[in-house]
C-alpha cells in the first residue's frame, strides 16, 4: 500500500524521486520520505504530503545521484515522522512496501546484537539486519541477499549505502516492483506510473528477485541465486495518461473518462459480428466449455461488479455462481466444486486478499482461474490461466469508477461467452446484445449530461449524517456501490439494503432526516420497488429516485426523480452506477473533503 521509488543516474535524482512519489501518492499518503547519497547519506522524512517533502527538500538543497523514496500507508506504527521510510542503520537505508510478519522477533534478534530502534515500524529490522549482514563481507548486494532470506510475509525493498555509491539494490517477494531503464540512468518502482517521465522501458522483478541496479547496467538474481534476464518491456503508459488535465480531481476525470474506456475495453468484441471466447485467452474455449459453475473472489467495488455479474452469469448463461468477498473465502471452510470457474475481479491486480483467495481455491482443488483486471503485468494476471484485460487506463483516484464500468462490460462478455457454449445464446439474441454493447459508451455519454441535477442533490446530501440507497435484484449491488463511494469519498455514512428488507428492520432508521436513494429503471422487479418507496414516503422519508427513460416515476412531495435519458436492459446497471459516483463526488467536494486521497485509505491494498 505504500509507493517506493529509486534511482541512480549521471545526474541529480532528487527531482525523479520527488516526481515518482508524486504519481505514487496514490498509494499511500500518510507520510513520506527520500535518501539520497552525496558523499554521506542524507535523509528528509515529513508527515505531510510529497508537496511538503519536496519544499523541505528545496530548501534543503538536497541532490545526489542515488537515491530512494517513500510514500506511506501506515501499517506498523501510526504516521509519524520517526516512523516514516526511509529507514537508517549505520550508513544503510531503506524504503519497504509490505509487511514483514517475522518482525517481532527479528527486532528482539538484533535487538540483543545492540541495535537500537527508534520507530515502532517492521521496515526497521531490514535496514538492521542489512547492516548486520554488511559485516560478513560481499558488499550491499549479498548483503541485502542473505538479509531477505531470513525475512517472512511480503516486501519490495529498495536499499542504498553510504560507502557504496555506484549501485542501488532492490528485491520483492509478494509487493511489486519494476525497474526502468534508461540511457542516462536505472530506476525502480512500485508501478510504471512512477517512472512515465524518464523511460518506458520496464522490466518487471519476479517473486523472490534481488537485483543490483548500477548507472550503467542491471543484474538480477533469483530466488535461488541464479543470474536470470528478466524481459525488458515497453510500457504503454503515457504521461499525459496519468495528468489531472482540466480536471481538479483524478476521479471527477476518471468518471468523465468512462464513455471512451467503455469502448476501449469492449472494442475487440464489438468490431466482430459474434461473441468468441477467445476474448479470455487462448485455451479459453476448452477451459470455458468445461466449466459447470462459477467462483467470483473479489473485494470492495470489484466485489460488487461480482454480485452484478451472478445475476449475468446465471440469467443469461445458466451458470450457478456464487460470489465471495475475497478476505472471508480464503478462511472459511467452504465445498469447493472443482469444475468452477474461478473469477477473480481486481482494477490493480495487487489487492492481497484476493489473490490469496485465488491461490486458496487452487489448493481447493479449482482447475481454471480467470481474472479480470486493469493492470496487464499484475500478480493476479500473473497466476490466472486465463485474463480479460479491461481497458480503462490508469486509476488514481482511490475511488473505483471507470475500473468498475469496465469491469462489468468485461463480465456481460463473460457471460455472453459461457451462455455461446451451452447452446443458450441465439444469433438474434447475440446480434441485439452486441448491438446494445456498441451503444453503451453512448449511452454513458449521455448519463454525465445528469451531472448538473446530480450536483443539486450533492449539496442536501453535504448537510446530512447519513443515507440509505435501495436497489433489487440486479441493481441492488449498484445500491451497494453508491453507498460505498459516498462514505469513502464524503465520510457520510451510508448503507445499501436490497428494497424489499426495508420492513424487517432498516425502515426504523427512515425519518425526515434520513435521505433514501432509489435506483428504479424499469425492469421487472420496478413494481415491487415502487411499494417499498411508498413504505418510506409513509415515514416521512425523502427519497431521492435514479430512473431511466421507460420508468414511470414523476417528481412528486419530498420525491425527486433524476432520469437517464436511455434504457438498457440488461446493461442498465453500469449505467445506473454513474449518477451515484457523481453524487458522491460533489458530496465530497461540498464537504471539503481530499477526494482522491480520502483519509486512512490506499489506492491499491497489498497488505491484509
Ligand atoms: O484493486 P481492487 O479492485 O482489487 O481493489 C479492491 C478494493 O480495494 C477497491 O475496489 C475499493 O473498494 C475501492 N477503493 C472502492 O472505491
Amino acid at each position: 500500500m505504500c509507493g517506493i521509488v529509486g534511482a541512480i543516474a549521471d545526474r541529480n535524482v532528487v527531482p525523479t524521486l520527488l516526481e515518482g512519489l508524486r504519481r505514487l501518492e496514490y498509494r499511500g499518503y500518510d507520510s513520506a520520505g527520500i535518501a539520497v547519497v552525496n558523499g554521506k547519506l542524507e535523509r528528509l522524512r515529513s508527515t505531510g504530503r510529497v508537496n511538503e517533502l519536496a519544499r523541505l527538500a528545496g530548501q534543503r538543497g538536497l541532490s545526489g545521484n542515488v537515491g530512494i523514496a517513500h510514500t506511506r500507508w501506515a501499517t506498523h506504527g501510526v504516521p509519524s515522522e520517526r516512523n516514516a521510510h526511509p529507514h537508517v542503520s549505520g550508513g544503510v537505508s531503506v524504503v519497504h512496501n509490505g509487511i514483514i510478519e517475522n518482525y517481532d522477533e527479528m527486532r528482539r534478534k538484533l535487538i540483543t546484537q545492540g541495535y537500537e530502534f527508534v520507530s515502532d515500524t517492521d521496515t526497521e529490522v531490514i535496514a538492521h539486519l542489512i547492516h548486520s549482514q554488511l559485516a560478513a563481507g560481499g558488499g550491499l548486494f549479498e548483503a541485502v541477499r542473505r538479509s531477505v532470506a531470513e525475512l517472512a510475509g511480503a516486501y519490495a525493498i529498495a536499499v542504498i549505502h553510504e560507502s557504496d555509491p555506484a549501485q542501488l539494490v532492490v528485491a520483492r517477494m509478494g509487493a511489486p516492483l519494476l525497474l526502468g531503464l534508461a540511457d542516462h540512468g536505472n530506476f525502480a518502482a512500485s508501478d510504471a506510473a512512477a517512472l512515465v517521465q524518464v523511460t518506458q522501458r520496464v522490466m518487471h522483478l519476479e517473486e523472490g528477485d534481488c537485483a543490483e541496479v548500477g548507472l550503467r547496467a542491471v543484474r538480477v538474481l533469483d530466488a535461488h541465486g541464479r543470474a536470470v534476464e528478466r524481459p525488458v518491456r515497453t510500457s504503454r503508459l503515457t504521461a499525459g495518461a496519468v495528468e489531472l488535465g482540466p480536471y481538479r480531481h483524478y476521479m471527477h476525470k476518471e468518471i468523465h473518462e468512462q464513455p471512451m474506456a467503455l469502448a476501449s475495453t469492449l472494442e475487440t468484441a464489438t468490431r466482430a459480428q459474434a461473441i468468441s471466447p477467445g476474448l479470455f485467452g487462448a485455451n479459453a474455449e476448452r477451459m470455458l466449455g468445461e466449466t459447470d459453475a462459477a467462483l467470483i473472489l473479489a473485494c470492495g467495488t470489484s466485489y460488487h461488479a461480482g454480485m452484478i455479474a451472478r445475476h449475468w452469469l446465471e440469467g443469461l448463461a445458466g451458470v450457478p455462481c456464487n460470489v465471495e468477498i475475497a478476505s472471508e473465502y480464503r478462511y472459511r471452510e467452504s465445498v469447493p466444486d472443482p469444475r468452477a470457474l474461478v473469477v477473480a475481479i481486481s482494477q490493480s491486480g495487487e489487492t492481497a486478499d484476493t489473490i490469496a483467495a485465488l491461490r486458496h481455491a487452487r489448493t481447493l482443488g479449482h482447475r481454471c482461474c480467470l481474472a479480470i483486471c486493469n493492470v496487464p503485468e499484475s500478480a493476479l494476471v500473473r497466476d490466472s490461466d486465463l485474463n480479460f484485460l479491461t481497458c480503462a487506463g490508469p486509476e488514481i483516484g482511490v475511488a473505483s469508477t471507470k475500473a468498475f464500468t469496465t469491469q462489468l462490460a468485461a463480465l456481460v462478455l463473460l457471460a455472453m461467452a459461457l451462455a455461446k457454449l451451452r447452446g443458450r445464446l441465439g444469433p438474434e439474441r447475440e446480434r441485439t446484445l452486441l448491438q446494445m454493447l456498441r451503444r453503451l459508451p453512448l449511452a454513458l455519454q449521455n448519463v454525465l449530461g445528469t451531472e448538473p441535477r446530480i450536483r443539486v442533490w450533492a449539496e442536501q446530501f453535504a448537510q446530512r449524517g447519513h443515507a440509505l440507497f435501495l436497489g433489487r435484484g440486479i441493481h441492488y449491488p449498484i445500491a451497494m456501490e453508491g453507498a460505498l463511494k459516498l462514505k469513502e469519498v464524503s465520510y457520510i455514512h451510508a448503507e445499501a439494503c436490497p428494497a424489499g428488507e426495508l420492513k424487517h428492520g432498516p425502515l426504523a432508521l427512515v425519518d425526515r432526516q434520513m435521505p433514501v436513494i432509489a435506483i428504479a429503471p424499469r425492469d421487472a422487479l420496478l413494481e415491487k420497488l415502487k411499494s417499498n418507496l411508498q413504505e418510506v414516503r409513509a415515514r416521512g422519508g425523502e427519497l431521492y429516485v435514479v430512473a431511466d427513460r421507460e420508468s414511470p416515476l414523476a417528481d412528486g412531495d419530498a420525491v425527486h426523480v433524476i432520469r437517464i435519458p436511455d434504457h438498457a436492459g440488461v446493461l442498465s446497471p453500469i449505467l445506473h452506477a454513474v449518477p451515484l459516483q457523481l453524487l458522491a463526488y460533489h458530496a465530497a467536494l461540498a464537504r471539503g473533503t481530499d477526494v482522491d486521497k480520502p483519509r486512512n485509505l490506499a489506492k491499491s491494498v497489498t497488505v491484509e
